[in-house]
């Protein structure tokens, strides 16, 4: 199955289609996204989550703003409105770096256009097209390059366990984490995965399950609070998960309940593999320290899938994500290589590395905030 969780529908005046991931697995439901408005309210509520595909989805929302300008705009209006758009989509969510490296590179590419005193609104329009596209391009890319980079660690006999959804649902292309699994898979590895519920939205139960069985992966669905006692009956051969934002000194945010595992994982001498593209790094931050931790709605613990489960009032803290350390993870897997015990010389040394094949816009450091 092609799952696409993002995807643009025609030219200029194109429209942003998304999966509808609240709605998963019961409903496969895709929605179409016509405005800047609903494409925040579709990353605030995670229609659309996961740290690339919000990032590609929100590319693609100032061309979404041009298109309800009226009259016969200049350039420089329409630049006014592409900041306006990037602005108040970074308003959207604060974890993901994903989203920030996206709506940096429209913004230079909305100013480069804007320069030109040839350009009008149209071609600003179309350059932020081209723009989009190939970021959503370059992470399919990325995905793939990163399962193949990383399928070596998975061994025939093992059990691997996740956490969250780092899939195709949660990228462009066919994930970070997932995409490790799905390479190891399609080379005929023998393995099977446990998938972390991960409370409060159920993205292990709901996606990554639902991914992994459409790809014929032997799955099974742990309760959060399970993972320590599978390690322990020997059950666990490596943890791999995605993240939201790697800091320069290999520090990585990922979803709340990923650091709880890193320490699991270490005191059972289990390896514990991150898996995420360039874009995820974000190197103007020294550690782990400095990344924002979202804060979400106390509803989403006191119900669970509709039903209340805690009572109406109750005191709730709610973190979104959290930071495993560096000294922790034992390889974070990218599209450029596999950085093993990450720190900040190795990081720097494996980003900064120019790939022949690459477009120019993935080279050098990643994007900052
Ligand atoms: O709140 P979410 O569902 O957007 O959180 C997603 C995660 O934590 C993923 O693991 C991360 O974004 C990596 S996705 C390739």
């Amino acid at each position: 199955m092609n799952i696409e969780a993002v995807k643009w529908i025609g030219g200029t005046d194109g429209v942003l289609e998304l999966i509808d991931q609240r709605r998963l697995p019961a409903e496969f439901v895709r929605l179409k996204i016509r405005s800047v408005e609903q494409l925040h309210e579709a990353i605030r509520t995670l229609t659309v989550r996961g740290a690339p595909a919000i990032g590609v989805a929100a590319a693609y929302g100032p061309i979404l703003a041009l298109q309800w300008l009226t009259g016969r705009p200049s350039a420089a209006e329409a630049l006014n409105e592409v900041l306006k758009a990037c602005d108040y989509l970074a308003s959207s969510r604060p974890t993901a770096v994903n989203l920030f490296w996206a709506l940096d590179r429209i913004r230079a590419k909305a100013r480069e256009a804007a320069e030109d005193p040839q350009t009008t609104a149209r071609g600003l329009q179309a350059a932020l097209l081209t723009e989009a596209n190939t970021i959503h391009e370059e992470d399919v890319v990325m995905c793939r390059r990163i399962g193949e980079n990383g399928t070596r660690l998975i061994r025939d006999g093992f059990s691997v366990l996740t956490h969250c959804n780092a899939g195709a649902l949660a990228t462009a292309g066919q994930g970070t984490a997932l995409s490790v699994l799905f390479e190891a898979h399609q080379r005929g590895r023998q393995f099977e995965v446990f998938a972390d519920e991960t409370r409060p939205l159920l993205q292990g139960s709901r996606l990554t399950a639902w991914e992994l069985q459409q790809a014929g992966i032997k799955v099974t669905v742990i309760c959060d609070n399970m993972a320590g006692f599978l390690m322990k009956q020997g059950k666990i051969q490596a943890v791999i998960t995605g993240a939201d934002r790697i800091a320069v000194n290999g520090d990585a945010a990922n979803k709340i309940g990923t650091y709880s595992l890193s320490i699991l994982a270490k005191h059972h001498g289990i390896p514990f593999y991150i898996a995420a593209p360039s874009s995820t790094f974000d190197l103007s931050l020294e550690s782990g320290a400095a990344i924002p931790i979202e804060q979400r709605n106390p509803e989403e613990v006191i119900w669970c899938a509709q039903v209340q489960t805690a009572p109406s009032g109750v005191h709730v803290y709610n973190p979104a994500f959290d930071v495993t350390e560096a000294k922790d993870i034992t390889a974070i897997i990218t599209e450029k290589g596999v950085i093993e015990s990450p720190n900040r010389e190795r990081i720097r040394d494996l980003l900064g590395r120019a790939e022949p094949s690459q477009p120019d816009s993935l080279r050098g450091p990643a994007a900052k905030r």
